[in-house]
């Protein structure tokens, strides 16, 4: 990261903390690696990204519908997947720092290293061979790369490394109260199995008719060998996860509208789409038959925030095997019974809200040649913003904050308010903007003559005076999901 791209990021990650988005989990015992809070701000925040989803998946889609199952699920679910054996990434240790690493990202520094140094082919021919390795599942040959490019351990210094191996990623924990009988259960690294394994229930249940979809929000865990990056790479986050089921042969039709679907999906939130590019896979795990990343263009680079798989019927097809339960749907239309393709549109929600908050935040200059002025703006769409409109009285006095609560306590039913009457309106305004409230209403000595109040826009900054009676329907259209929603229809 260049100088300037990382104080870039630092601003976002201090901005966070400072304003209650985001804190380290167990701050107060020095926290816990990859594991963060969300505060009082990003909280709303999150849930507005998850209604937003949510609301674009179930609500938008009559043949989509939403489940919530179990984080605990059954082992054998794990074996089926594939995740007990093959979900590991190549790790090594150095012996001097006894610091652990992922021996591709250590690799794929000195790619970067490279390519910064100018030296592009090297960084080619090193990509290739990273890739090659990888491909074959060659461990000796990941470390040999390493020892060949004079790759050091960043806090030791030294190339005094172990041998590099698989490490899986699932925590396991125990079920049941005695060791003896106990079972190993994993916090689930995905929450697509869930999808999976109820597949038949929501569909007999729901009468659904193919092609239909299965949506889940939820926790999902992985023991990341290295975290990095504040919330882009954590142990425990969040997956937004929706596996459509289509008849065989239709998938990559499928594959291709969820592809576009999805990328409109976050430019709606107001992006700029130069930040936005697709990553096709080249390399393709055994199961899909098409992949596609959508990146967004970080400080650090661009960066996956979701992923589109054609996941073809490998996991009911595996399901089937390992449970002995037919996973079969019978298409009225065609008169044959078959096990359906999947395509899986999943994206990490820790990511996107890093993604909106880096796409947000804003330092503007508003210097005039008589002073020099500057304000730090999130500027949400307001439909996601965690606090909708401000109330502001005026000044303590003259009965203008009885005013303001009496307006506050009718808007608080429709939005997510906040009262300030502390300081001058121009610090008030500040603070608002800082957290990214789309609306700032003053009471003022006027009101109490007219019923009028002044509603400041916080990208603009321009004000208007509009009735009291008003501001229900003015806030409410400018807040509305529809403004979001319909960009989608
Ligand atoms: N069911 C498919 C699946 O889990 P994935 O590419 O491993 O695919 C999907 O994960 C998304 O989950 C990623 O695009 C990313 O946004 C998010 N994600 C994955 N690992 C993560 C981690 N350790 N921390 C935060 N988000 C993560």
């Amino acid at each position: 990261m260049s100088k300037q791209t990382d104080d870039l990021f630092k601003n976002i990650v201090s901005h966070a903390k400072e304003y209650g988005f985001v804190f380290q989990s167990s701050e107060i015992y020095d926290g816990l690696s990859a594991v963060y809070d969300y505060g009082q701000l990003g909280a709303e925040l999150k849930n507005n990204l998850k209604t937003y989803w949510w609301k674009s998946m179930v609500q938008l889609n009559e043949n989509i519908v939403g489940i919530d199952s179990a984080i605990f699920m059954h082992p054998t679910i794990w074996k089926a997947s594939g995740h007990v054996d093959g979900f590991n990434d190549p790790m090594i240790d150095n012996k001097d720092s006894k610091k652990r690493y992922r021996a591709d990202q250590l690799i794929e520094d000195k790619i970067d290293r490279y390519e910064k140094d100018g030296k592009s082919d090297k960084a080619a021919q090193l990509q290739q061979d990273l890739d090659d390795a990888l491909n074959a599942d060659d461990l000796p040959r990941l470390k040999t790369i390493i020892e060949e490019h004079n790759i050091v351990c960043p806090v030791s210094g030294t190339k005094n490394w172990t041998e590099v191996r698989q490490f899986n990623l699932m925590f396991a924990t125990q079920m049941g109260a005695m060791a003896d009988g106990a079972e190993q259960v994993y916090l689930r690294p995905e929450t697509a199995q869930g999808i999976f394994v109820n597949f038949l229930n929501v569909q007999k249940t729901g009468r659904m008719k193919i092609p239909f979809g299965i949506a889940q929000i939820g926790k999902a865990f992985r023991n990341e060998v290295i975290a990095r990056q504040f919330i882009m790479r954590m142990r425990e986050f969040e997956q937004m996860e929706l596996q459509f089921f289509v008849r065989p042969g239709t998938e990559l039709e499928w594959y291709e509208k969820w592809k576009e679907t999805r990328l409109k999906w976050h430019l709606a939130l107001g992006s700029n789409p130069a930040k936005y590019r697709y990553h096709d896979h080249v390399k393709l795990a055994h199961y899909a038959n098409a992949a596609v990343d959508i990146e967004y263009d970080f400080p650090f680079g661009f960066k996956e925030v979701e992923g589109i798989h054609s996941r073809t019927d490998f996991d009911l097809k595996q399901h089937q095997e390992f449970s002995k339960k037919k996973m079969q749907y019978f298409d009225p239309e065609i008169n044959q019974n078959y096990i359906p393709y999947v395509v899986e549109t999943s994206v990490g929600l820790d990511r996107l809200f890093l993604t909106v908050f880096a796409n947000s935040l804003v330092h503007e200059d508003l210097s005039t040649e008589e002073k020099q002025d500057s304000r730090v703006v999130l500027k949400f769409h307001p439909a996601i913003a965690p606090v909708k409109a401000a109330i502001f009285p005026l000044t303590k006095k003259d009965g203008l904050p009885e005013k303001a609560r009496e307006i506050m306590n009718k808007l608080k039913l429709d939005f997510n308010m906040q009262y300030d009457e502390k300081d001058a309106i121009g610090k008030r305004y500040r603070r608002q903007d800082a957290i990214g409230t789309p609306y700032c209403i003053t009471v003022d000595h006027q009101t109490l003559e007219d019923n009028t109040v002044t509603i400041r826009h916080r990208d603009s900054m321009e004000q208007e005076r509009v009735a009291i009676d008003q501001l229900r329907t003015i806030i409410g259209d400018l807040v509305s999901w529809n403004n979001l929603l319909d960009q989608l229809q």
